[in-house]
C-alpha cells in the first residue's frame, strides 16, 4: 500500500484510490482531516466540478483537486495551508454570487454544506453589485421531489445519482455556462423507486422531499440510529424524532448493507409508526362476544387462562404460534422459550414476498424473516394444515401477515378455534376472531436486533416511547410465561 503524508500524518492508503477516497476509507474525511467538497460523493463517479476540495501537494506547482488526484507513494499533502484556505474562500465567493444567503427560510438550514462552509470560508460581505441570477422556485420534478433552482450549485450529484444508481437518468443539466440548470428530460418526471435519495445527495437546499419539506426544523430533530423493516435488506436509517413522533427516515451509511441509499417505500414506511390504525389498548372478548378494553395484566391473565385450559383438556400440542417476521430476535426468543415451556413445536412465520429490484429491495418484505427462520420459525404451512384439520385449539399470533393470500387468505379458518391470542401493532381482520388483543411496539419504539437476508445481525436502540399502552412483544411473552408458571427448559436458557 502506498504511504502518503497528510498534514504531517503518515497514512497507508489503498492503491489506486484518489486522495478523498483514501481519506474517506480511513474514516478521516471531515473527521480529523477536513477537505470540504460538494460534487464528490463516496458512492458516485467523480465530477471534479466544484473545485472546493483543492489541496496543496509538495512538488506540484498548482493546487490539485483531492477528489480526482490519485494517491502516490511518498506524496506529501497539505490541506490547511494559506494557499488552500484562499482557494476555498475564492470558490465560496463564486458560489455565493448567485446563491441566496437566506438560510433562515431555507428548509436545508441546519444540515446544509453551503451554510457550513459559508461560515468557515465565506466573506462577510458580497463584492458584487449585480442582481443574483433568478431561478425557478418550487418546481415539482416528480411526485416526490421539489426543486429550488436559486439554491442549486450545479454539483451534478443528483444527475449522477439518477444515472448511476437507479439507472433511470431522468435528470440532466441543460444549457451552458451561467445559464446551466438542472431539469428533467421533457416528459420524463423524476419518478423512480429511489428518487428521494437525490434530496440526501444534494448538499444544499435545492432538492427537498415533498414529504419532509417545511415539516420541522432539523435542529428540533433527535436523530437515532434505526433500521428500515420494509424488507429483509435491513437498510440502516436515521430515525428523526420531534414532538413525540417520527418525522422522517434518512439513510445511515453502512457499506455492508445499503451504502448510503434507501428505497422510497422504505423511507416512507416511518408513517406506519404514527398511523391512525395502530392498536392502542389491550382488550379481551366478553361473554357477549364484544371486545372490552382491559389492563395489560388482565389481557395476559386471560391469554394464560386460555392456554392453560386447552393444555389441561387436550395436551400441549393443541397450542400453536405464528411468529412475526417483523419482530425482533429478542421477541422471537421469548416466543421460542414460551413454546418450549408449554411443550409445543407447532409454529412458523408467514413471510409475504414481492419482487426484488436487484438494487436493495429484497423479495421478503419483512425485516427479520431470516432471524425468525434462524430461531426455528420456518414455513408456516404445517401450522395452517393443522388449523384446518382441527388439531389446533389455541393460536398465538404475532402480526397479521398470515392473512395474505398465499397463507390463510382470511380469518375463516380461525373462527372455530377456542382462542386466538393476538399481539400486533396495527388493526386488521384478526381482531374480529381474537379473544385477546395486545398492542405491540414497532422497532423504533422498542429497539432490539434483527438479522438481515445475508445473516448480518444489527441492533438498534429505541427511538421513542409510544403515546399509548403498547408493549414490546418479548416483554409480554415473558410475562405470559410467568403467568403460566413455566420453568425454563435448559436449552432455551442457553439460546438466550
Ligand atoms: S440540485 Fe442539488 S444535487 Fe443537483 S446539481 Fe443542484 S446542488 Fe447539486
Ligand atoms: S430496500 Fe428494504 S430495508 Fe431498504 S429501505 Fe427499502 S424496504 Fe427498507
Ligand atoms: S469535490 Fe472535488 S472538485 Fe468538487
Amino acid at each position: 500500500m502506498p504511504t502518503i503524508t497528510v498534514d504531517g500524518r503518515r497514512l497507508e492508503v489503498p492503491e489506486g484510490s484518489t486522495l478523498l477516497q483514501a481519506l474517506d476509507e480511513l474514516g478521516l474525511l471531515m473527521n480529523g482531516v477536513d477537505v470540504p467538497h460538494y460534487c464528490w460523493h463516496p458512492k458516485l463517479s467523480v465530477d471534479g466540478s466544484c473545485r472546493l476540495c483543492q489541496v496543496e501537494i509538495e512538488g506540484v506547482p498548482k493546487l490539485q483537486i483531492a477528489c480526482d488526484t490519485p494517491v502516490a507513494d511518498g506524496m506529501v499533502v497539505h490541506t490547511t495551508s494559506e494557499r488552500v484556505q484562499r482557494a476555498r474562500e475564492g470558490v465560496m465567493e463564486l458560489l455565493l454570487v448567485n446563491h441566496p444567503l437566506d438560510c433562515p427560510i431555507c428548509d436545508q438550514a441546519g444540515e446544509c454544506k453551503l451554510q457550513d462552509y459559508a461560515v468557515d470560508y465565506g466573506l462577510d460581505h458580497a463584492r458584487t453589485r449585480e442582481p443574483r441570477r433568478p431561478g425557478r422556485k418550487r418546481v415539482e420534478l416528480g411526485p416526490t421531489i421539489v426543486f429550488d433552482e436559486e439554491r442549486c450549485i450545479l454539483c451534478r450529484r443528483c444527475v449522477r445519482f439518477c444515472r448511476e444508481v437507479p439507472e433511470t437518468g431522468e435528470l440532466v443539466v441543460e444549457n451552458r455556462g451561467d445559464r446551466s440548470r438542472i431539469t428533467t428530460f421533457p416528459g420524463t418526471p423524476l419518478d423512480n423507486p429511489y428518487s428521494m435519495n437525490v434530496a440526501d445527495v444534494c448538499p444544499v437546499g435545492a432538492l427537498t422531499t415533498r414529504d419532509f419539506r417545511f415539516k420541522v426544523r432539523v435542529w428540533d430533530l433527535d436523530e437515532v440510529p434505526g433500521l428500515c423493516t420494509g424488507c429483509s435488506k435491513g437498510c440502516n436509517v436515521h430515525v428523526g424524532v420531534a414532538r413525540g413522533a417520527v418525522q422522517r427516515y434518512t439513510p445511515r451509511r453502512n457499506d455492508q448493507v445499503n451504502e448510503t441509499w434507501i428505497c422510497d417505500e422504505g423511507r416512507l414506511s416511518y408513517r406506519e409508526i404514527g398511523a391512525p390504525d395502530r392498536i392502542t389498548r389491550p382488550a379481551v372478548r366478553d361473554a357477549e362476544g364484544r371486545m372490552q378494553p382491559v389492563s395489560i395484566a388482565r389481557a395476559i391473565e386471560r391469554a394464560a387462562e386460555r392456554i392453560r385450559a386447552a393444555v389441561l383438556r387436550e395436551g400441549p400440542a393443541v397450542v400453536a404460534a405464528l411468529a412475526s417476521p417483523h419482530a425482533t430476535n429478542e421477541d422471537l426468543t421469548e416466543l421460542r422459550r414460551l413454546l418450549d415451556g408449554i411443550g409445543t413445536a407447532t409454529s412458523g412465520a408467514a413471510v409475504v414476498e414481492g419482487e426484488p429490484d436487484g438494487l436493495l429491495l429484497q423479495a421478503e418484505r419483512a425485516g427479520n424473516a431470516r432471524g425468525a427462520r434462524d430461531l426455528g420459525f420456518g414455513d408456516p404451512g404445517l401450522v395452517f394444515e393443522k388449523i384446518r384439520g382441527g388439531g389446533v385449539r389455541v393460536l398465538l399470533v404475532m402480526g397479521r401477515d398470515l392473512l395474505a393470500e398465499p397463507f390463510l387468505g382470511g380469518t375463516d379458518p380461525l373462527a372455530s378455534l377456542d382462542a386466538v391470542i393476538l399481539l400486533d401493532t396495527h388493526r386488521s381482520a384478526l381482531e374480529q376472531v381474537a379473544d385477546v388483543v395486545i398492542p405491540g411496539r414497532m422497532l423504533a419504539e422498542k429497539g432490539g436486533s434483527m438479522t438481515n437476508h445475508a445473516g448480518l445481525v444489527q441492533r438498534v436502540p429505541a427511538a421513542l416511547e409510544p403515546a399509548f399502552d403498547a408493549h414490546a412483544e418479548g416483554a409480554v411473552l415473558a410475562r405470559l410465561r410467568a403467568a403460566l408458571e413455566l420453568v425454563l427448559p435448559a436449552r432455551s436458557e442457553g439460546a438466550a
